[in-house]
């Protein structure tokens, strides 16, 4: 058995759209480790009304990335609870230098820095056609989509039968304002940690199932 892989300390980058989230659910379903995604965190919070919810929800809903400050709070309480597994995947976040930064002097100071950033790549028609045809659990966040990866009940989902749900920022003109957030705010992450020689560039064309091997072939060969 991998078991190594579940003390893994990695980030996953890549544009909207790219598979973060359904490869991050692999890999932890598959390999027991922890699956952080702020999207998912931020969701639920606007879906419950917290506190957190009302700040972020209009920021969401239009494309714009949650402020900064906002988002490395929710980070540091995850990373800092005791209960936190000592291997995790973080989808989604880092989304600017500002983040990044304050995540590397996070890990350093607890003196467990992140082994790799995983960073997965695909040209934008590829992306906005997984988007817009993107359907999620509202529920469980299973992820779905109508062509690429469909329920085995139409709109309904394998894990909990919970009616799925096209997400508010999946519409086409939102997609295409997040793409261009990505290029001038997170696209520069991957000079970032390349610099710091922990960058591996996954190709994320071709099915679900080819990506998530070349993913495992990548941390195979590095660990
Ligand atoms: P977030 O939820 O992180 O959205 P995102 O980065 O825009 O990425 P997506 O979830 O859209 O794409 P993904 O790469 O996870 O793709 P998926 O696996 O779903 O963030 C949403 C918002 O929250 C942000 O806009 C911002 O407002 C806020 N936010 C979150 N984090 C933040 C942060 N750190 N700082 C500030 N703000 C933050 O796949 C997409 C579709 O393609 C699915 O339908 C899937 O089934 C399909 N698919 C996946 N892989 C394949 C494949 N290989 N072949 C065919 N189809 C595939
Ligand atoms: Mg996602
Ligand atoms: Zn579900």
């Amino acid at each position: 058995m991998d078991n190594w892989i579940n003390t893994l300390r990695l980030v996953f980058l890549g544009p909207p759209g790219v598979g973060k989230g359904t490869q991050a659910l692999m890999l932890a379903e598959g390999y027991s480790l922890m699956k952080i995604s702020t999207g998912d965190i931020l969701r639920e919070a606007v879906s419950r009304e917290t506190p957190l919810g009302l700040q972020a929800k209009a920021f969401m809903e239009s494309g714009r990335l949650v402020p900064d400050g906002v988002i490395i709070g929710v980070i540091r309480e995850r990373l800092s609870s005791p209960d936190c597994p000592s291997g995790y995947v973080l989808d989604g976040f880092p989304r600017t230098l500002g983040q990044a930064e304050a995540l590397s002097k996070m890990l350093e100071a607890q003196g467990t820095p992140l082994h790799r950033a995983i960073s997965f790549e695909a040209p934008e028609e590829e992306l906005i056609r997984r988007l817009t045809g993107r359907r999620s659990c509202p529920r469980c966040q299973r992820i779905y989509h109508l062509y690429f990866h469909p329920p085995q009940q139409k709109d309904q989902c394998d894990v909990c039968g919970e009616a799925l749900i096209q997400r508010e920022d999946d519409r086409e003109e939102t997609v295409r304002k997040r793409l261009r957030i990505y290029e001038t705010e997170t696209a520069p992450l991957l000079k970032f940690y390349g610099e710091q020689k922990i960058l591996s560039k996954i190709d994320g064309r071709g099915s679900i199932e080819e990506v998530f091997k070349r993913l495992l072939q990548v941390l195979k060969d590095r660990f």
